[in-house]
């Protein structure tokens, strides 16, 4: 791609991209009597059109089968991770035996801490983000006592710099 820094240029990149279409599939905020610029790459995506009906389905099959909503009617709950497997593969470059989809961001930042947090009294320190999200913060706090050190020393949070902010890298 020989990349132009121009107006024209995007659009005609916008109009070449094959996923293109899923634009209209999400419900965008509006600002300033239009679509608002959505970049919010790490946290909370724009909300499908489709949402509200899929959790309004899901809400009935509770009311209809209860507990047995796990096994039963159109869409039982138990096997819903096995549904999202291959489609997960391909987004991260991994085997389908490899991932799984499931529990909240927290519950899977700690099985991560446990998988590669091996503090020693050299190499204990963690460097993150200053005033994270809580529930991060919460998470690396508690790891770090987990393992019988001091988050006042360990942890070390980095800020943008004054009158900055981005950290630099
Ligand atoms: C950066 C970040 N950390 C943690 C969370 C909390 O996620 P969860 O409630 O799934 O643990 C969020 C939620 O949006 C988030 O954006």
């Amino acid at each position: 791609v020989n990349y132009q820094n121009t107006l024209a240029f995007a659009l005609e990149l916008d109009r070449q991209d094959p996923l293109a279409a899923f634009r209209d599939e999400f419900i965008i905020p509006q600002h300033d009597g239009g679509d608002m610029i959505y970049l919010c790459g790490n946290s909370l995506g724009l909300q499908p059109k489709g949402t509200a009906d899929i959790i309004a389905q899901q809400l009935n099959n509770w009311s209809k089968y209860a507990v047995e909503g796990w096994f039963d009617g159109d869409t039982p709950w138990m096997f819903y991770h096995k549904q999202l497997t291959n489609s997960l593969a391909g987004i991260v470059g991994a085997l389908p035996a490899e991932v799984v989809a499931m529990n909240t961001l927290t519950v899977n930042l700690h099985f991560l801490l446990v998988s590669f947090y091996k503090p020693t009294n050299k190499r204990f320190k963690i460097i993150m983000e200053g005033g994270a999200f809580p529930s991060d913060q919460y998470a690396v706090e508690s790891q770090v006592r987990f393992h019988g050190y001091d988050p006042k020393e360990s942890i070390i949070e980095v800020f943008p710099r004054d009158g900055e902010d981005t950290l630099r890298t």
